[in-house]
């Protein structure tokens, strides 16, 4: 009897914490402000460079990521080094400090999802992330919740698993 109202009293807990944790699951419109006014507009869009020159092969690992500084300092140890938002880049680099990038797609931790499968599918990162080459700053574009996820997988072009073992832990 007693064993039975703590199964009840741990799946209310385990609701519960799924529950808040999906209120700080980024939603469609987040688009926070970074430690340094970075710009794919710029980037991307009028300068052209690959996303995966600074995303390092999304395709190939779970994770995508987002560059080094190292990777800035390619460039801008020459580039547009008058500018204040580059000599505050350099500010890191030189005093070593990583920088803090906030992060704007977040899923929560029981969901299990990775880049490669839909990579090699052929699906563009634009389906899902938007034209992030026309964004000054990076926004969420799509809803990021379970029925966008199963909608598309149930596609039949697509015909993707949706048992639940597919995403979740
Ligand atoms: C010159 C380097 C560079 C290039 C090229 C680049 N990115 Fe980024 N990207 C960044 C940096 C730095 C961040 C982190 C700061 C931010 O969110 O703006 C980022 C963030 C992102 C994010 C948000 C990550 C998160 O926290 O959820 C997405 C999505 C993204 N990039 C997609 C792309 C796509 C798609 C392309 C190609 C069209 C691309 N990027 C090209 C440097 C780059
Ligand atoms: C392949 C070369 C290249 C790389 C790599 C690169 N940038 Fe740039 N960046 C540019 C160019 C070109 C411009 C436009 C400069 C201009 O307006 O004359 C620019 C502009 C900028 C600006 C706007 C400067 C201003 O105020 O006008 C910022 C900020 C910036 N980059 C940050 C970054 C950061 C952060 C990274 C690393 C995540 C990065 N860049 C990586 C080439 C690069
Ligand atoms: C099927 C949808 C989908 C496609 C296609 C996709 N992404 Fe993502 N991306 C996501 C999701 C979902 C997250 C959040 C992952 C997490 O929080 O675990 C994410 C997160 C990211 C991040 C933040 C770092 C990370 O891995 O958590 C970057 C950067 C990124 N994507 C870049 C790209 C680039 C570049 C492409 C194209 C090569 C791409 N994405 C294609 C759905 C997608
Ligand atoms: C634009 C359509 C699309 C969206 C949106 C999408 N997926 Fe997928 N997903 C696919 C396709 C296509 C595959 C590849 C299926 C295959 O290879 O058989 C796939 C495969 C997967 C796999 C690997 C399945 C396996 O074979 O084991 C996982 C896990 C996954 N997706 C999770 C997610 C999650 C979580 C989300 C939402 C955050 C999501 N997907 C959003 C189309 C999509
Ligand atoms: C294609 C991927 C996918 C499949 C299949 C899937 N889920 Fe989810 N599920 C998600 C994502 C992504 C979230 C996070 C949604 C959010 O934070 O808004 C989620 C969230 C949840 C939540 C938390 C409540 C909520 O809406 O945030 C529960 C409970 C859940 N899923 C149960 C299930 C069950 C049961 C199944 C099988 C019938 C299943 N899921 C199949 C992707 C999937």
């Amino acid at each position: 009897m007693k064993a039975r109202y703590l199964t009840v009293a741990g799946v209310l807990l385990l609701l519960f914490a799924i529950g808040f944790s999906a209120c700080f699951n980024p939603r469609e419109g987040y688009a926070p402000e970074q430690p340094i006014a970075f710009s794919h507009q710029i980037h991307s869009g009028e300068n052209e460079i690959a996303c995966g020159y600074c995303h390092v092969s999304p395709g190939e690992g779970p994770h995508s990521s987002v560059p080094s500084i190292n990777t800035c300092m390619n460039c801008h140890g020459q580039v547009a080094t008058d500018r204040p938002e580059i000599q505050k880049l350099t500010q890191y680099w030189e005093d070593g400090t990583p920088i803090e990038w906030v992060k704007v797609h977040d899923m929560p931790d029981h969901v299990k999802f990775s880049h490669s499968p839909h990579i090699q599918r052929g699906i563009d990162c634009a389906e899902c992330h938007g034209q992030v080459n026309r964004m000054d700053k990076v926004e969420v574009t799509n809803p990021f919740n379970m029925g966008w996820c199963v909608d598309c997988h149930r596609e039949p072009e697509h015909n993707a698993p949706i048992d639940c073992v597919t995403c979740h832990y």
